[in-house]
Protein backbone atom coordinates (compact mmCIF):
# COMPACT_ATOMS: atom_id res chain seq x y z
CA UNK A 1 0.00 0.00 0.00
CA UNK A 2 1.28 3.37 -0.77
CA UNK A 3 2.11 5.97 1.91
CA UNK A 4 -0.95 8.17 0.04
CA UNK A 5 -3.37 5.55 0.52
CA UNK A 6 -2.81 4.51 3.91
CA UNK A 7 -2.61 8.17 5.03
CA UNK A 8 -5.73 9.14 2.89
CA UNK A 9 -7.61 5.66 4.67
CA UNK A 10 -6.39 6.99 8.56
CA UNK A 11 -6.45 10.24 8.23
CA UNK A 12 -9.21 11.52 5.60
CA UNK A 13 -12.05 8.68 6.06
CA UNK A 14 -10.76 7.79 9.58
CA UNK A 15 -11.04 4.07 8.84
CA UNK A 16 -8.06 3.71 11.28
CA UNK A 17 -10.94 1.06 13.17
CA UNK A 18 -10.24 -1.08 10.11
CA UNK A 19 -7.33 -2.39 11.48
CA UNK A 20 -7.34 -5.41 13.96
CA UNK A 21 -3.86 -5.77 15.41
CA UNK A 22 -4.55 -7.57 18.62
CA UNK A 23 -2.45 -10.91 19.06
CA UNK A 24 -3.85 -12.80 22.04
CA UNK A 25 -6.91 -14.71 20.99
CA UNK A 26 -10.48 -15.07 23.11
CA UNK A 27 -11.61 -17.71 20.34
CA UNK A 28 -12.03 -21.25 19.88
CA UNK A 29 -9.22 -23.06 18.65
CA UNK A 30 -11.55 -24.74 16.02
CA UNK A 31 -15.05 -23.63 14.37
CA UNK A 32 -16.88 -23.04 11.57
CA UNK A 33 -18.87 -20.13 10.26
CA UNK A 34 -21.50 -19.70 7.63
CA UNK A 35 -22.76 -17.31 5.49
CA UNK A 36 -25.00 -16.15 2.07
CA UNK A 37 -23.89 -13.35 -0.19
CA UNK A 38 -26.26 -12.17 -3.39
CA UNK A 39 -25.16 -11.56 -6.54
CA UNK A 40 -25.51 -8.14 -8.10
CA UNK A 41 -26.70 -6.84 -11.19
CA UNK A 42 -25.37 -3.01 -11.84
CA UNK A 43 -27.53 -0.25 -13.18
CA UNK A 44 -24.85 2.37 -13.93
CA UNK A 45 -21.43 0.08 -14.57
CA UNK A 46 -18.82 0.58 -12.88
CA UNK A 47 -15.91 0.11 -15.36
CA UNK A 48 -12.63 1.13 -14.71
CA UNK A 49 -10.12 1.29 -11.69
CA UNK A 50 -7.70 4.11 -10.80
CA UNK A 51 -4.42 3.87 -11.53
CA UNK A 52 -1.38 2.53 -9.05
CA UNK A 53 -4.50 2.09 -6.58
CA UNK A 54 -5.83 -1.55 -5.03
CA UNK A 55 -9.81 -1.62 -6.25
CA UNK A 56 -10.94 2.05 -6.62
CA UNK A 57 -13.28 2.87 -8.97
CA UNK A 58 -13.16 5.46 -11.87
CA UNK A 59 -17.22 6.51 -11.41
CA UNK A 60 -19.69 5.72 -8.65
CA UNK A 61 -22.12 2.65 -9.37
CA UNK A 62 -25.57 1.56 -8.14
CA UNK A 63 -26.82 -2.24 -8.37
CA UNK A 64 -29.61 -4.03 -7.24
CA UNK A 65 -29.03 -7.07 -5.34
CA UNK A 66 -30.38 -10.48 -6.57
CA UNK A 67 -32.24 -12.50 -3.43
CA UNK A 68 -32.53 -16.07 -6.11
CA UNK A 69 -28.80 -15.83 -6.71
CA UNK A 70 -26.50 -16.31 -4.36
CA UNK A 71 -23.63 -17.98 -2.61
CA UNK A 72 -23.45 -19.97 0.53
CA UNK A 73 -20.05 -20.02 1.94
CA UNK A 74 -18.61 -22.27 5.19
CA UNK A 75 -15.26 -21.03 6.44
CA UNK A 76 -13.71 -23.78 8.62
CA UNK A 77 -10.93 -22.73 10.80
CA UNK A 78 -8.43 -23.93 13.14
CA UNK A 79 -5.60 -22.45 15.06
CA UNK A 80 -2.34 -23.01 13.90
CA UNK A 81 0.10 -24.57 16.53
CA UNK A 82 3.07 -22.73 15.31
CA UNK A 83 2.88 -19.85 13.74
CA UNK A 84 3.56 -18.99 10.28
CA UNK A 85 3.76 -16.02 8.36
CA UNK A 86 2.18 -18.11 5.12
CA UNK A 87 -1.52 -18.60 4.40
CA UNK A 88 -2.76 -21.82 4.78
CA UNK A 89 -6.33 -22.86 2.90
CA UNK A 90 -8.15 -25.42 0.83
CA UNK A 91 -11.22 -24.88 -1.43
CA UNK A 92 -13.98 -27.19 -2.08
CA UNK A 93 -16.67 -25.72 -4.38
CA UNK A 94 -19.77 -27.89 -4.47
CA UNK A 95 -17.78 -30.64 -2.63
CA UNK A 96 -14.90 -30.93 -4.83
CA UNK A 97 -11.49 -29.61 -3.61
CA UNK A 98 -11.04 -26.68 -6.54
CA UNK A 99 -6.81 -25.56 -6.50
CA UNK A 100 -7.82 -23.15 -9.60
CA UNK A 101 -9.32 -20.75 -6.90
CA UNK A 102 -6.50 -20.81 -4.62
CA UNK A 103 -4.36 -18.12 -6.22
CA UNK A 104 -7.78 -15.90 -6.25
CA UNK A 105 -7.60 -16.46 -2.68
CA UNK A 106 -4.09 -16.18 -1.48
CA UNK A 107 -3.98 -12.58 -3.23
CA UNK A 108 -7.59 -11.91 -1.48
CA UNK A 109 -6.12 -12.48 1.82
CA UNK A 110 -2.95 -11.00 0.92
CA UNK A 111 -4.51 -7.80 0.08
CA UNK A 112 -6.71 -7.66 3.34
CA UNK A 113 -4.16 -9.19 5.71
CA UNK A 114 -3.50 -5.73 6.50
CA UNK A 115 -6.45 -4.89 8.35
CA UNK A 116 -7.18 -8.89 9.28
CA UNK A 117 -3.68 -9.79 10.56
CA UNK A 118 -5.23 -12.82 12.39
CA UNK A 119 -5.62 -14.49 8.86
CA UNK A 120 -1.98 -15.79 9.01
CA UNK A 121 -2.95 -17.75 12.30
CA UNK A 122 -5.02 -20.15 11.08
CA UNK A 123 -5.79 -22.72 9.07
CA UNK A 124 -9.10 -22.62 6.35
CA UNK A 125 -10.78 -24.58 4.54
CA UNK A 126 -13.57 -22.63 2.90
CA UNK A 127 -16.67 -25.20 1.43
CA UNK A 128 -18.63 -22.95 -1.12
CA UNK A 129 -21.47 -23.38 -3.62
CA UNK A 130 -23.63 -21.11 -5.42
CA UNK A 131 -27.88 -21.49 -6.07
CA UNK A 132 -27.27 -20.54 -9.96
CA UNK A 133 -26.27 -23.07 -12.17
CA UNK A 134 -22.07 -23.75 -12.12
CA UNK A 135 -21.90 -22.94 -16.19
CA UNK A 136 -24.11 -20.33 -16.71
CA UNK A 137 -21.73 -17.41 -17.03
CA UNK A 138 -23.24 -15.82 -14.48
CA UNK A 139 -20.63 -13.61 -12.66
CA UNK A 140 -20.00 -15.50 -9.16
CA UNK A 141 -16.77 -13.63 -7.93
CA UNK A 142 -19.58 -10.84 -6.43
CA UNK A 143 -20.98 -13.68 -4.40
CA UNK A 144 -18.39 -15.45 -3.50
CA UNK A 145 -16.39 -12.88 -2.81
CA UNK A 146 -18.65 -10.53 -0.48
CA UNK A 147 -19.84 -14.16 1.59
CA UNK A 148 -16.00 -15.19 1.88
CA UNK A 149 -15.25 -11.54 3.55
CA UNK A 150 -18.84 -11.88 5.61
CA UNK A 151 -17.05 -15.07 7.01
CA UNK A 152 -14.01 -13.84 7.82
CA UNK A 153 -15.75 -10.60 9.47
CA UNK A 154 -17.66 -13.33 11.68
CA UNK A 155 -14.66 -14.39 12.48
CA UNK A 156 -13.28 -11.33 13.50
CA UNK A 157 -16.94 -10.56 15.32
CA UNK A 158 -15.55 -13.94 17.84
CA UNK A 159 -12.64 -11.90 18.39
CA UNK A 160 -13.98 -8.79 19.17
CA UNK A 161 -17.29 -9.07 21.12
CA UNK A 162 -18.25 -5.76 20.76
CA UNK A 163 -18.23 -4.84 17.17
CA UNK A 164 -21.14 -3.02 16.01
CA UNK A 165 -23.24 -4.34 13.41
CA UNK A 166 -23.29 -1.31 10.97
CA UNK A 167 -19.40 -1.58 11.79
CA UNK A 168 -19.29 -5.27 10.52
CA UNK A 169 -21.31 -4.73 7.41
CA UNK A 170 -19.05 -1.88 6.46
CA UNK A 171 -15.92 -3.30 6.98
CA UNK A 172 -17.10 -6.61 5.23
CA UNK A 173 -17.85 -4.22 2.02
CA UNK A 174 -14.39 -2.78 2.45
CA UNK A 175 -12.57 -6.37 2.35
CA UNK A 176 -15.28 -7.59 -0.21
CA UNK A 177 -14.11 -4.75 -2.72
CA UNK A 178 -10.21 -5.83 -2.25
CA UNK A 179 -11.44 -9.36 -3.66
CA UNK A 180 -13.68 -8.06 -6.66
CA UNK A 181 -15.04 -5.16 -6.69
CA UNK A 182 -18.29 -5.35 -7.55
CA UNK A 183 -18.74 -7.63 -4.52
CA UNK A 184 -18.49 -4.89 -2.29
CA UNK A 185 -22.39 -3.98 -3.14
CA UNK A 186 -23.47 -7.36 -2.66
CA UNK A 187 -22.77 -7.45 1.43
CA UNK A 188 -26.58 -4.92 1.38
CA UNK A 189 -30.19 -5.85 0.09
CA UNK A 190 -31.79 -3.71 -2.88
CA UNK A 191 -30.14 -0.63 -4.15
CA UNK A 192 -26.47 -0.10 -3.17
CA UNK A 193 -23.92 2.51 -4.13
CA UNK A 194 -20.17 1.99 -4.39
CA UNK A 195 -17.84 5.05 -5.52
CA UNK A 196 -17.68 8.80 -4.63
CA UNK A 197 -20.37 10.85 -6.41
CA UNK A 198 -21.07 14.82 -5.20
CA UNK A 199 -25.24 13.97 -4.24
CA UNK A 200 -25.19 10.94 -2.58
CA UNK A 201 -24.44 11.64 0.83
CA UNK A 202 -21.72 9.20 2.72
CA UNK A 203 -21.02 7.59 -0.66
CA UNK A 204 -17.06 6.45 -1.35
CA UNK A 205 -14.62 4.71 -3.08
CA UNK A 206 -13.21 2.35 -0.54
CA UNK A 207 -16.99 0.39 0.67
CA UNK A 208 -20.60 0.32 -0.57
CA UNK A 209 -23.51 1.94 0.98
CA UNK A 210 -27.32 1.35 0.68
CA UNK A 211 -28.63 3.88 -1.45
CA UNK A 212 -29.61 6.41 1.16
CA UNK A 213 -32.20 8.06 -0.64
CA UNK A 214 -35.98 7.85 -1.50
CA UNK A 215 -37.05 5.19 -4.01
CA UNK A 216 -40.51 5.17 -5.57
CA UNK A 217 -42.87 1.63 -4.79
CA UNK A 218 -42.43 0.78 -7.95
CA UNK A 219 -38.17 0.07 -7.72
CA UNK A 220 -38.97 -1.97 -4.31
CA UNK A 221 -40.81 -4.32 -6.40
CA UNK A 222 -38.78 -5.23 -9.80
CA UNK A 223 -37.74 -8.57 -11.03
CA UNK A 224 -34.45 -9.54 -12.88
CA UNK A 225 -35.12 -12.55 -15.23
CA UNK A 226 -31.35 -13.71 -16.77
CA UNK A 227 -31.43 -14.81 -19.84
CA UNK A 228 -28.45 -17.15 -20.59
CA UNK A 229 -27.35 -16.98 -23.88
CA UNK A 230 -23.80 -18.50 -23.52
CA UNK A 231 -22.68 -20.64 -20.84
CA UNK A 232 -18.83 -20.74 -21.70
CA UNK A 233 -16.22 -18.70 -19.66
CA UNK A 234 -15.38 -14.68 -20.83
CA UNK A 235 -12.42 -14.68 -23.22
CA UNK A 236 -11.39 -11.71 -21.53
CA UNK A 237 -11.65 -11.63 -17.19
CA UNK A 238 -13.30 -8.32 -15.63
CA UNK A 239 -10.11 -7.59 -14.16
CA UNK A 240 -8.78 -7.25 -17.94
CA UNK A 241 -11.10 -5.71 -19.10
CA UNK A 242 -11.07 -2.67 -16.36
CA UNK A 243 -7.84 -2.03 -17.26
CA UNK A 244 -8.10 -1.50 -20.93
CA UNK A 245 -9.87 1.38 -19.94
CA UNK A 246 -6.49 3.18 -19.14
CA UNK A 247 -6.08 3.57 -22.89
CA UNK A 248 -9.66 3.47 -23.94
CA UNK A 249 -9.88 6.84 -26.08
CA UNK A 250 -13.44 7.27 -25.14
CA UNK A 251 -12.62 6.43 -21.68
CA UNK A 252 -12.99 10.05 -19.96
CA UNK A 253 -16.45 10.57 -21.84
CA UNK A 254 -17.70 7.77 -20.38
CA UNK A 255 -16.77 8.60 -16.54
CA UNK A 256 -18.59 11.97 -17.42
CA UNK A 257 -21.58 10.05 -18.68
CA UNK A 258 -21.82 7.56 -15.71
CA UNK A 259 -21.50 10.61 -13.28
CA UNK A 260 -24.30 12.07 -15.46
CA UNK A 261 -26.42 8.88 -15.69
CA UNK A 262 -26.44 8.53 -11.41
CA UNK A 263 -27.45 12.45 -11.05
CA UNK A 264 -30.47 11.23 -13.22
CA UNK A 265 -31.21 8.04 -11.60
CA UNK A 266 -31.29 9.91 -8.66
CA UNK A 267 -34.72 11.38 -9.43
CA UNK A 268 -35.80 8.81 -11.49
CA UNK A 269 -35.73 6.36 -8.68
CA UNK A 270 -37.61 9.42 -6.14
CA UNK A 271 -40.14 10.16 -8.91
CA UNK A 272 -41.07 6.70 -10.39
CA UNK A 273 -40.30 7.46 -13.60
CA UNK A 274 -40.26 3.69 -15.41
CA UNK A 275 -39.63 4.76 -19.27
CA UNK A 276 -36.56 6.92 -17.97
CA UNK A 277 -35.54 4.48 -15.77
CA UNK A 278 -35.36 1.48 -18.73
CA UNK A 279 -34.07 4.10 -20.96
CA UNK A 280 -31.27 4.84 -19.12
CA UNK A 281 -30.33 1.31 -17.94
CA UNK A 282 -30.09 0.52 -21.65
CA UNK A 283 -27.99 3.22 -22.48
CA UNK A 284 -25.84 2.44 -19.67
CA UNK A 285 -25.35 -1.23 -20.80
CA UNK A 286 -24.73 -0.29 -24.52
CA UNK A 287 -22.36 1.94 -23.35
CA UNK A 288 -20.28 -0.56 -21.03
CA UNK A 289 -20.60 -2.98 -24.18
CA UNK A 290 -19.05 -0.15 -26.54
CA UNK A 291 -16.18 0.01 -23.90
CA UNK A 292 -15.11 -3.26 -24.52
CA UNK A 293 -15.30 -2.48 -28.38
CA UNK A 294 -13.82 0.43 -28.23
CA UNK A 295 -10.29 -1.07 -26.28
CA UNK A 296 -7.10 -2.75 -27.75
CA UNK A 297 -7.24 -5.14 -27.85
CA UNK A 298 -11.42 -4.82 -28.65
CA UNK A 299 -14.05 -7.65 -27.89
CA UNK A 300 -17.36 -8.51 -28.62
CA UNK A 301 -19.07 -9.89 -25.66
CA UNK A 302 -22.27 -10.28 -27.47
CA UNK A 303 -23.53 -13.28 -29.56
CA UNK A 304 -25.99 -13.29 -32.32
CA UNK A 305 -28.70 -14.35 -29.94
CA UNK A 306 -28.22 -11.25 -27.47
CA UNK A 307 -28.46 -9.42 -30.08
CA UNK A 308 -31.74 -11.33 -31.35
CA UNK A 309 -33.30 -11.10 -27.64
CA UNK A 310 -32.57 -7.19 -27.82
CA UNK A 311 -34.33 -6.73 -30.45
CA UNK A 312 -37.37 -8.36 -29.56
CA UNK A 313 -37.68 -6.58 -26.49
CA UNK A 314 -37.66 -3.56 -28.05
CA UNK A 315 -40.43 -4.65 -30.50
CA UNK A 316 -42.08 -6.03 -28.09
CA UNK A 317 -42.19 -2.65 -25.98
CA UNK A 318 -43.38 -0.54 -29.15
CA UNK A 319 -45.97 -2.99 -29.78
CA UNK A 320 -47.66 -3.84 -25.98
CA UNK A 321 -46.57 -0.99 -24.52
CA UNK A 322 -45.22 -3.07 -21.14
CA UNK A 323 -42.34 -1.76 -19.00
CA UNK A 324 -39.70 -4.43 -19.93
CA UNK A 325 -36.09 -3.15 -19.88
CA UNK A 326 -32.67 -5.11 -20.56
CA UNK A 327 -29.23 -4.54 -19.15
CA UNK A 328 -26.02 -6.58 -19.35
CA UNK A 329 -23.11 -7.37 -17.62
CA UNK A 330 -19.63 -8.13 -19.03
CA UNK A 331 -20.81 -10.82 -20.98
CA UNK A 332 -23.28 -12.20 -23.76
CA UNK A 333 -26.36 -12.39 -21.49
CA UNK A 334 -29.47 -10.60 -20.65
CA UNK A 335 -30.72 -9.61 -18.21
CA UNK A 336 -34.63 -8.04 -17.87
CA UNK A 337 -35.79 -5.65 -15.75
CA UNK A 338 -39.83 -5.16 -15.04
CA UNK A 339 -41.82 -4.46 -12.55
CA UNK A 340 -43.16 -7.74 -10.99
CA UNK A 341 -47.35 -6.47 -11.95
CA UNK A 342 -45.83 -7.17 -15.56
CA UNK A 343 -44.47 -10.47 -14.72
CA UNK A 344 -47.52 -12.65 -16.30
CA UNK A 345 -47.60 -11.05 -19.57
CA UNK A 346 -43.45 -11.12 -19.48
CA UNK A 347 -43.51 -14.88 -18.87
CA UNK A 348 -45.69 -15.25 -22.00
CA UNK A 349 -43.36 -13.63 -23.92
CA UNK A 350 -40.43 -15.36 -23.15
CA UNK A 351 -41.90 -18.59 -23.39
CA UNK A 352 -43.24 -17.42 -26.48
CA UNK A 353 -40.28 -15.37 -27.87
CA UNK A 354 -37.08 -15.59 -26.11
CA UNK A 355 -36.42 -18.89 -24.75
CA UNK A 356 -35.48 -20.56 -28.27
CA UNK A 357 -32.63 -17.86 -28.11
CA UNK A 358 -31.22 -19.37 -24.44
CA UNK A 359 -29.74 -21.63 -22.80
CA UNK A 360 -31.37 -21.39 -19.17
CA UNK A 361 -33.36 -18.84 -17.64
CA UNK A 362 -32.71 -17.88 -14.05
CA UNK A 363 -35.43 -15.39 -12.02
CA UNK A 364 -34.75 -13.58 -9.19
CA UNK A 365 -36.45 -10.57 -7.01
CA UNK A 366 -34.11 -7.31 -7.02
CA UNK A 367 -34.27 -7.14 -3.14
C1 LIG B 1 -19.45 -5.14 -15.80
O1 LIG B 1 -16.19 -6.44 -9.98
O2 LIG B 1 -15.96 -8.28 -11.66
O3 LIG B 1 -20.13 -6.27 -13.82
O4 LIG B 1 -13.01 -5.57 -9.47
O5 LIG B 1 -11.74 -6.69 -11.28
O6 LIG B 1 -13.17 -8.06 -9.76
P1 LIG B 1 -12.96 -6.71 -10.44
O7 LIG B 1 -14.16 -6.54 -11.47
P2 LIG B 1 -15.69 -6.87 -11.30
O8 LIG B 1 -16.32 -5.92 -12.43
C2 LIG B 1 -17.70 -5.87 -12.62
C3 LIG B 1 -18.01 -5.12 -13.84
C4 LIG B 1 -19.45 -5.14 -14.29
C5 LIG B 1 -20.16 -3.86 -13.84
C6 LIG B 1 -20.59 -3.78 -12.39
O9 LIG B 1 -20.91 -4.81 -11.77
O10 LIG B 1 -20.66 -2.64 -11.91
Amino acid sequence: MRINELFFILFVLNLKDFFYRKKKYSIDTNGVVTKKSFSNIALIKYWGKQKNKIQIPLNSSISYSLEDVYTVTRLIYHLKERKKRNFSVRVFFSGKEENRFIPKILEFFHRISFYCSYLRDFHFVIETENTFPHSSGIASSASSMSALALCIMEIERKLVSSLKEDFFLRKASFLARLGSGSACRSIYPGLVVWGIHKSIKGSNNLYAIPYPYQVHPIFTEMVDTILVIDEEPKEISSSKGHQLMNNNPYAKERFKCAHKNMERLISILKVGDLQDFGELIEHEALSLHAMIMTSHPYFLWMKPNTLNVLYKVWDFRKQSRKNIYFTLDAGANVHLLYPIQEKKFIMKLIDNDLLSYCKKIIESFCK
